[in-house]
């Protein structure tokens, strides 16, 4: 490796055992005893994502050297890249690093293809060091790194940290959304946000105002929404990578609650708060729409945002009330805090007119999912689609680190959602399995379409700092949905 360039900063992963690195790094022998004698004073660590920022001898010149462990890289698998690049960029940009060099041999490893690697680079780029500031008044000035590689690197690799760019940039494109404070992110502007974004993309949107809504038949979304001075919208997306004719259409459907007080079922002084990522299924989804069309994915795609405050006032919802949903059903609501529920059945109905091959929701649908499951994994529910489509998305769920779990729908919960005195159905009865008779509710709204519920009540969240990112919402998903739709239908 040549290391003339003074100013330089190189990054090195360590394995294990020096053995363990690629021919061309181990016949390197001068920088094989330097690291070795560093390894052995334990300056630098090889236990996965341990960072070390020193120094070494290199041709007999001084070089600034950070170092992260790779652990046994025979054992090394796609997730662990994670965690290594996560807690590189993190650390770069703590450090207010702004040019390294990444010796990217050393990183090589036989368990994991070389474009994965490259691939999670990019992501966590962009993913790991997300900040939101946009209400503080000493905004930090933008970080900016340029990476160097040594040696220089394929295209192809360049194109692959690309397009793990660009997802992390959809990801981090969510998370602004969640982290907007709810009185400047309503229904209203939620959709205006959204159409700006994609106004120059091959994204068409739709708005449906709160007059339209209650005209149209919405009844369950304008219940919702007409306890608040900032009415509902329905946002539409539409988004065709795929012209055949009998191409396949997929439906993502997305909880967008901008706040939710719980209405007159009014929570509490310590729920109510963090109830602005209420929104953050809709967030997802328009994540998830904008990797798919800033990446070309070569699959046609129709999400659906039921964006609505759930609010108090002498207008509002109350307990006891009865609505007519879009399906010409009637809905009685002895909760007015089961709202999610609500809005979801008539997005999820309206979904079902585009004709998809598949409906998948996400929402923060029920404090009992986070009961089940902890705050750190998404329950999934299956209506009909085959085992064979859940699991390939839990394959990715996995390869991307997101803790996916899958709870029943049964016959119970089928009959449940229907025990009301005066209605056709019911949006809450009292007892147990309260995530499982929300999961029916919803998903009894696409008839015979098969439909996956995300309930994502629990990870849309993190309470700490990770390797991911920092607290707060997560675009918990997106990567799992966007890696799916990838494999299965291909680029443009
Ligand atoms: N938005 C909440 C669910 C929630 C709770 C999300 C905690 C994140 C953290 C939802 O609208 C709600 O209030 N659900 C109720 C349903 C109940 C009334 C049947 C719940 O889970 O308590
Ligand atoms: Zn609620
Ligand atoms: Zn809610």
């Amino acid at each position: 490796m040549t290391t003339n360039d003074k100013a330089s900063i190189m990054l090195i992963g360590i394995p294990e055992h020096l053995n363990q690195y690629q021919d061309e790094v181990k016949e390197n022998d001068a920088f094989i005893s330097a690291l070795t004698e560093l390894k052995s004073k334990q300056i630098i660590s090889s236990k996965l994502g341990e960072i070390r920022d020193t120094a070494c001898f290199i041709n007999q010149n001084l070089v600034r050297i950070i170092t992260v462990g790779l652990g046994n890289v025979k054992m090394l698998k796609e997730a662990d890249y994670i965690k290594v690049w996560g807690n590189i960029f993190q650390y770069l940009k703590k450090q207010a690093i702004s040019e390294i060099k990444i010796h990217i041999p050393t990183f090589y490893t036989k368990a994991v293809e070389l474009e994965k690697i490259f691939h999670i680079m990019g992501l966590q780029r962009e993913q790991a060091i997300y900040t939101f500031d946009s209400y503080k008044s000493d905004k930090k000035a933008p970080y900016t790194l340029h990476i160097q590689f040594e040696p220089k690197v394929d295209a192809q690799y360049e194109k692959a940290i690309d397009l793990g760019r660009k997802l992390g940039q959809s990801i981090n494109f969510a998370r602004d959304l969640g982290n907007m404070p709810p009185n400047i992110l309503t229904p209203s502007y939620f959709a205006t946000v959204v159409s700006q974004h994609f106004e120059s993309a091959a994204v068409h949107v739709d708005i449906k105002d709160a007059e339209t809504i209650q005209q149209e038949g919405f009844g369950l979304i304008h219940a919702v929404g007409k306890g608040s001075i900032n009415g509902p919208r329905l946002i539409t997306l539409e988004y065709k990578g795929n012209p055949e004719n009998d191409a396949e259409t997929i439906a993502l459907v997305g909880k967008g609650i901008t706040y939710d007080s719980g209405g007159y079922t009014i929570k509490s002084k310590t729920t109510m708060p963090s109830m602005k990522f209420d929104m953050c299924g809709a967030a997802n989804v328009i994540g998830m729409i904008d990797a798919i069309q800033s990446l070309q994915l070569k699959v046609n795609v129709v999400a659906v945002i039921a964006a609505a405050e759930n609010m108090i006032a002498a207008h509002a919802m109350k307990p006891d009330d009865v609505f007519t949903a879009l399906s010409g059903e009637t809905v009685e609501v002895p909760n007015t805090d089961a709202e999610g529920r609500l809005v979801l059945g008539d997005a999820t109905f309206y979904a079902n007119q585009f004709q998809p091959s598949l409906i998948i929701d996400f929402a923060t649908l029920t404090g009992a999912a986070i009961v089940a499951l902890g705050e750190d994994k998404a329950a999934v529910f299956n209506k009909g689609a085959s085992s064979t489509l859940l699991n390939d998305i839990l394959e990715q769920a996995h390869l991307a680190d997101e803790a996916v779990f899958e709870l029943p729908i049964t016959e119970t919960e089928r009959r449940n959602i229907k025990k009301s005195d005066i209605a056709d159905l019911t949006n809450h009865i009292n007892g147990d399995g309260k995530a499982l008779f929300a999961a029916a509710f919803v998903t009894h709204f696409s008839g015979k379409t098969p439909h996956l519920h995300f309930d994502i009540a629990g990870p849309a969240t993190i309470s700490k700092d990770t390797h991911k990112g920092p607290k707060g919402p997560t675009g918990y998903l997106i990567a799992t949905i966007v890696r799916y739709l990838e494999k299965q239908y291909g680029k443009m």
